[in-house]
């Protein structure tokens, strides 16, 4: 394959389970359990999470492109250890919060903060760039619609 398919390929596979960029790599973490932790725990009554079967809900705040966000609940920068905090509890960082304490495990937590972080890390969007009215990022295809592929 010459380096144009390569990139059709990567552009084509890039739905969810890319590597993130290193400093939002959560060692020890599995992106695959933390996505049956997500539907487990139906996270998806709330939020629209890519790759999440049934997360469409418009509850709280939607989940796409969770890599590129600047903060977790408009409190803590958006590193690992503030989303895991997050996840575990986020009564304890935002009291009040709409968003309940659902009991996460610091395992379950960490799986899920790393399936999070794989989302919308395969094409950042250059700084400075204009979006149109209507646009999430540059890909050429409608993202929130539900996958029927998990
Ligand atoms: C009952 C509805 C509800 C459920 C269930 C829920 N959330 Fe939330 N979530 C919210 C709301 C509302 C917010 C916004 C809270 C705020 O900003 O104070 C939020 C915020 C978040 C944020 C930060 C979003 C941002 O833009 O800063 C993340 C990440 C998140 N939730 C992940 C999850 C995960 C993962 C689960 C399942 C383990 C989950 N949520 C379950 C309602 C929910």
């Amino acid at each position: 394959m010459g380096p144009a398919l390569l990139a059709l390929a990567a552009l084509l596979a890039g739905c969810g389970e890319e590597e993130p960029p290193p400093h939002l790599r959560i060692a020890d973490a599995d992106p695959a359990r933390g996505r049956a932790v997500i539907l487990e725990r139906g996270c998806g009554a709330c939020h629209v999470i890519p790759g999440i079967r049934g997360a469409v809900a418009w509850v709280g705040p939607p989940l796409v492109e969770w890599s590129r966000r600047s903060y977790v609940g408009g409190r803590l920068p958006n590193a690992p250890e503030n989303l895991i905090a997050w996840l575990r509890d986020p009564q304890a960082i935002s009291p009040g919060s709409a968003m309940p304490s659902l009991g996460l495990t610091e395992r379950e937590a960490r799986d899920a903060a790393a399936y999070l972080y794989t989302i919308g890390t395969a094409q950042p969007v250059p700084a400075g760039m204009v979006l149109g009215p209507r646009e999430g990022g540059p890909r050429p295809e409608a993202r929130l619609r539900p996958r029927g592929d998990q």
